[in-house]
């Protein structure tokens, strides 16, 4: 094994995963990625998938990689036998809400017995640190606002994806009432948008986007002729929903921050933390930011509500803010130029030539 320790990233060539390991190896970490392509694009098996390549360029870094499945425990174990793991980012999961309704036993036997592999390969391996990637789901319908880590959670989880998370923090609650060596962040994302600012990496959804941001910057590009807008009659300013958008790079650095947290000698057990801007915004406020920000015209159609959307949802930061020492100083502005100058470069996202509609 290799004196060198290393952070391992689960899911590393995704859209959270690529930029946070940016701001990694750009503060001196290494890192060790594992993603099994299910949903990141590589030119064929033998190569690194694109979005870490690209990763490769902004850092001038080389980034071990592999295609390693999470539910894959020998394949696992080994490459824990092979590298010093120091501590793990886990972003490795499918993520769809709508596809986790059609296909629950996929999303449960991913994300929920993935992650259980993950963390027994850990134990075994005496590896006892983790930053787990949660969301705002677990919340479910907000009972107020904005939303403290405190707010319950779990009743309100009305889709597999959002349970997959809530099953796993607690899995991880009660691993570190077990064993209390295990450190572990959980981080309660909420609306993550934007790119790197160089515009080499970004959100590359295949098929039709499932969130809004991707979608609006589809529409710009001409690649979608409009945008959806499911509802106009809400409790909100403008009737639309409200949503709190965090640009990809601040919410990167919040994973810094929380590695940097679990170095702490002081901390223990299991903590949470939102990492939101506090603030949000409609859609109608996102269509025309980003209209701006392209100077492209986006059309858009008001259409019903769509089950199970509220009407608003925003973080309270100030957790993270107070015991990360983080805060998001990207605004909206920021993050649709981003978006944009990477949709407007990458108009197929990392398959420069896609022989097939994605
Ligand atoms: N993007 C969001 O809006 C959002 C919000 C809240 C939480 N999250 C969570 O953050 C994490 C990262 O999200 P993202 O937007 O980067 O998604 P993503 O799909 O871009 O990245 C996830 C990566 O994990 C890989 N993967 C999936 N299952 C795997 C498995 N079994 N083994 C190995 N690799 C596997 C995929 O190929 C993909 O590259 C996910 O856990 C997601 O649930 C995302």
């Amino acid at each position: 094994m290799e004196a060198k320790s290393y952070i391992l990233v689960t899911g590393g060539a995704g859209f959270i995963g690529s930029h946070t390991i940016v701001e990694l190896l750009n503060s001196g970490y290494s890192v060790v990625v594992i993603d099994n392509l299910v949903n990141a694009y590589a030119a064929n098996e033998k190569q690194k998938p694109e979005s870490i390549k690209r990763v490769e360029i902004i850092t001038g870094k080389t980034v071990p990689c592999f295609n390693i499945d999470i539910t894959d425990k020998k394949i696992l174990n080994n490459l824990f036998q092979q590298f010093k793991i120091d501590c793990v980012i886990h972003f490795a999961a499918l993520k769809a809400v709508g596809e986790s309704v059609q296909i629950p036993l996929q999303y449960y036997q991913n994300n929920i017995a993935g992650s259980n592999t993950l963390f027994q390969v850990m134990q075994e391996n005496n590896v006892k640190r983790l930053v787990f990637s949660s969301s705002a789901t677990v919340y479910g319908t907000p009972q107020f606002l904005p939303i403290t880590e405190d707010h319950p959670t779990g009743q309100g989880c009305t889709n597999p994806y959002g349970k997959s998370k809530y099953f796993t923090e607690e899995i991880l609650k009660d691993v570190c009432v077990s064993d209390p060596e295990w450190q572990v962040i959980l981080l309660r994302y909420f609306n993550p948008i934007g790119a790197h600012e160089s515009g080499l990496i970004g959100e590359d959804p295949s098929g039709i986007p499932n969130n809004l941001l991707p979608y609006i910057a589809q529409v710009a590009v001409g690649k979608r002729e409009k945008v959806n807008v499911f509802g106009a009659d809400y409790d909100t300013p403008d009737g639309t929903g409200v949503r709190d958008y965090i640009h990809i790079t601040d919410l990167a650095i919040g994973h810094l921050k929380a590695v940097l947290k679990l170095n702490d000698a002081n901390f223990q057990g299991c903590e949470v933390y939102n990492l939101g801007t506090g603030r949000g915004y409609s859609v109608l406020e996102m269509i025309k930011a980003f209209s701006k920000a392209s100077q492209k015209e986006i059309k858009y159609e008001i259409c019903k509500r769509r089950e199970g959307d509220v009407a608003s949802s925003y973080a309270d930061a100030t957790k993270a803010r107070k015991e990360l020492d983080w805060i998001a100083t990207r605004d909206i502005n920021d993050m649709c130029f981003d978006a944009w100058r990477w949709q407007s470069a990458n108009p197929s996202g990392y398959d420069q030539n896609p022989s097939i509609a994605r």
